[in-house]
């Protein structure tokens, strides 16, 4: 069998930066199946274009005759499931792509990969892997004392994205359970690097701080999540597909609990920094805003299982980190110039709307 992997939504955050680091360190050939909604961006993978080992097909997850096809034509050893939509104040003004691509476009390429997997001749087929990339999200919310997640904790989705990657996890861990299939599932805290879509925290905060915009925190900006730089993340990733076992799960977290209040002003002064400084400190851009429905208070991920079963460790630190990312947006002006066009504003606006 060749070494190749189908990677769905492999143009956004994460799959591209894996995708980049894959073909860096590797010999695998990459088939990259993305719809390209407004958080995929083939920019993220120009200096791969013309690499042999590189394939972009333009495509749904859903469309069950397209990734059959795939899987007929490129025989691949294993599937790198990214694709999802992935912002949840986009969940919560609008879940249905939620439903049509979280849960229904996993359930189509789940049952694509089980009847390309079922013809497999041995070892192919035990070889085989379907790794699932999922979130902390799908515990739902942490009181300040309590234990940080781990792979046993319960299930308590809160938003619509959590509900939808939730039920897309249980479908997984029901294909593996019932048929067999060879699946992986990866639970993984905030990611933070370059190409995230402006929507989210860090991104939004950098370009508004550098633009002189308000800084806008949801609540009382006490809310933690735990940081994790993107590199670290795909070397967890790559470390299951390589070495994960057949129907585990496997959380990943940088064990790096941050209150939003405090990135936010960290930004504002590397920004200040990087960028020279404006009239005021741009920490006088903050301005506290709405509170975003069922909000959840915190998140933090026990990775212990990873770090002693599969050896990983993140190497970034959350200083170190967040500086190249705030440096990366600064000096990649095509690319946000790129992303912040018309549809970005639309969203910027309705959203944020007073
Ligand atoms: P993203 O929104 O940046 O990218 C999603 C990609 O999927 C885009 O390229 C988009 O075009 C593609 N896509 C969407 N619907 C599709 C469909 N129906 N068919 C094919 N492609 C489709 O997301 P991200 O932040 O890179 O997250 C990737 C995965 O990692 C998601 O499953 C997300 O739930 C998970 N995750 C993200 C984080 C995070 O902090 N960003 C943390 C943990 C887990
Ligand atoms: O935990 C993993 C999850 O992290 C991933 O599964 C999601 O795909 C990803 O989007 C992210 O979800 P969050 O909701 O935690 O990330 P976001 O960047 O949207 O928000 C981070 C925190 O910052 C959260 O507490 C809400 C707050 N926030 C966010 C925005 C966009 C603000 O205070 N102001 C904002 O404008």
């Amino acid at each position: 069998m060749q070494d190749t992997i189908l990677i769905t939504g492999g143009a956004g955050f994460i799959g591209s930066n894996f995708i980049l680091q894959l073909l860096g360190r590797g010999s695998s050939s990459i088939i990259n199946l993305d719809k390209l909604t407004y958080a995929g961006n083939l920019r993220n993978l120009q200096t791969v274009t013309r690499e042999p080992r590189y394939e972009f097909v333009h495509g749904d997850i859903a469309d069950r005759a397209l990734v059959r096809d795939l899987f007929e034509r490129r025989q691949p050893r294993a599937v790198v499931h990214f694709a999802a939509e992935s912002h949840v104040d986009r969940s919560i003004r609008g879940p249905d792509d939620f439903l049509r691509t979280n849960v229904d476009g996993t359930f189509a390429l789940l049952e694509e990969a089980r009847a390309y997997w079922a013809e497999l001749p041995e070892p192919d087929k035990s070889n085989f892997r379907f790794l699932h990339v999922s979130t902390d999200e799908v515990y739902g919310s942490l009181g300040p004392t309590d234990p940080a997640f781990s792979e046993t904790t319960a299930y308590a989705p809160n938003s619509p994205y959590a509900a939808s990657k939730a039920a897309s996890d249980h479908f997984v861990r029901a294909y593996h359970h019932t048929y067999g299939l060879p699946a992986v599932t990866t639970n993984c805290s905030n990611n933070y690097g370059r190409f995230q879509f402006p929507e989210k925290l860090i991104p939004l905060m950098i370009l508004n701080a550098r633009d002189g915009k308000p800084l806008p925190v949801y609540g009382d900006g006490q809310n933690v999540r735990d940081w994790l730089y993107v590199e670290d993340h795909c070397e967890a990733i790559a470390a299951v597909l390589a070495r994960g076992k057949s129907g585990e799960t496997y959380n990943i977290g940088g064990c790096n609990e941050q209150r939003n209040i405090d990135i936010v002003q960290t930004i504002c002064d590397i920004v200040d920094e990087v960028a020279g400084r404006a009239a005021a400190p741009r920490r006088s851009l903050i301005t506290f805003v709405k509170d975003r429905p069922g909000h959840d208070r915190r998140y933090a991920m026990n990775a212990s299982k990873i770090q002693r079963e599969l050896g990983w460790h993140p190497r970034e630190t959350f200083v170190s980190g967040l500086r190249k990312t705030v440096r990366w947006y600064l000096e990649n002006e095509d690319w946000v110039r790129d992303v912040t066009s018309g549809a970005y504003r639309d969203w910027i606006a309705t959203h944020y709307a007073p």
